[in-house]
């Protein structure tokens, strides 16, 4: 399939294209400089000249205390970004992989199905989600696909946080009242690869397996790599930062299994392969 690719400098984007690549997949992959997604006659341009089956956008706005500050640049890129991106889309009769996040949830239950009752409590939540509604308004063959917690190996990320921090401290305060599902880009990735040559449009959840709050996954961090640091579990409220996060956002990944696909792999077994690779790097 050819297939158009915004964010191609993110960690999930990076990944895709290794692995949409692998599967035989074209790929014309762009970054801001050559498509800046917040500008509609820029994707109308690019979509005219390339001509793709699918568009997957990974591009966002992505930080998540930057976007509480940040909010035009929040709703440009995460809102009217994927619009615009739709709107083109649907002219072109090419389908769209939109991606989107647990944090369109409030985290007030302990797991979330995909019709479950959206509430974000934070700004980059609250951009995400109104860029979903603006897809599903202005296109018929999209793939909303949620996911979480992501780690990868071409962008910092909570791992590489804690592997740095180890170097300098004996001891590291980690939250240990919001529980998630840690996602390996590169499962999420495939997981893509596999959906595309599907016609099941609509929302999806897709982490994997598994879940725990960030102290458990710091915990198992330091177990897999045998690093001997001393954990201290805060609160969010000990912890506190510009934007809230919600308590729960595990994601029941219950559109994926009912469309025949296994459940992806355990976070541990993920984060296993992502150490090997991240340290024989
Ligand atoms: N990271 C997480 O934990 C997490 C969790 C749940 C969901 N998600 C979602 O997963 C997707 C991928 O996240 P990620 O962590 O891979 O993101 P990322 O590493 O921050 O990459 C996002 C990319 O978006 C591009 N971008 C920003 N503004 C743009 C614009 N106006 N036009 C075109 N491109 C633009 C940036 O490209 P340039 O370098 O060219 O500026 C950046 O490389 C996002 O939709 C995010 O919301 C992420």
């Amino acid at each position: 399939m050819k297939i158009l690719l915004t964010g191609r400098n993110g960690m999930l984007g990076n990944d895709l294209i290794e692995i949409l690549k692998g599967s035989n997949h074209e790929i014309i992959s762009t970054n801001t400089s050559n498509l800046d997604i917040t500008k509609l006659n820029e994707i109308h341009e690019k979509v005219d000249e390339v001509n793709p089956e699918i568009i997957i956008n990974s591009a966002a706005y992505t930080d998540v205390d930057g976007c509480e500050i940040k909010k035009n640049l929040a709703y440009n890129v995460n809102a009217i970004g994927p619009k615009n991106l739709a709107i083109v889309a649907n002219k072109s009769n090419c389908s769209l992989v939109h991606i989107s996040t647990d944090y369109v949830f409030d985290g007030n239950q302990k797991s979330y199905a995909e019709e479950d009752e959206t509430n974000p409590i934070n700004v980059y939540g609250k951009t995400k989600l109104e860029g979903e509604l603006f897809v599903k308004e202005n296109l018929n063959n999209y793939f909303i696909l949620r996911t979480a917690w992501l780690y990868g190996l071409h962008g910092s990320n909570f791992v590489k946080t804690m592997l740095n921090l180890s170097k300098n401290n004996n001891e590291i305060a980690v939250v240990n009242d919001q529980y998630g599902s840690p996602t390996f880009t590169r499962d999420l990735s495939i997981a893509i690869s596999k959906i595309i040559e599907t016609d099941n449009y609509g929302t999806y959840h897709i982490t994997n397996s598994g879940n725990c709050t960030w102290y458990d996954f710091a915990k198992e961090i330091f177990k897999q790599t045998n690093i001997d640091v001393t954990l201290k579990a805060v609160t969010s409220e000990e912890f506190s930062r510009p934007a809230p996060r919600p308590k729960y956002s595990i994601l029941n990944n219950k559109n994926w299994k009912k469309i025949g696909f296994k459940p992806l792999r355990s976070y541990k077994e993920a984060l296993k392969e992502y150490l090997s690779l991240e340290l024989n790097e």
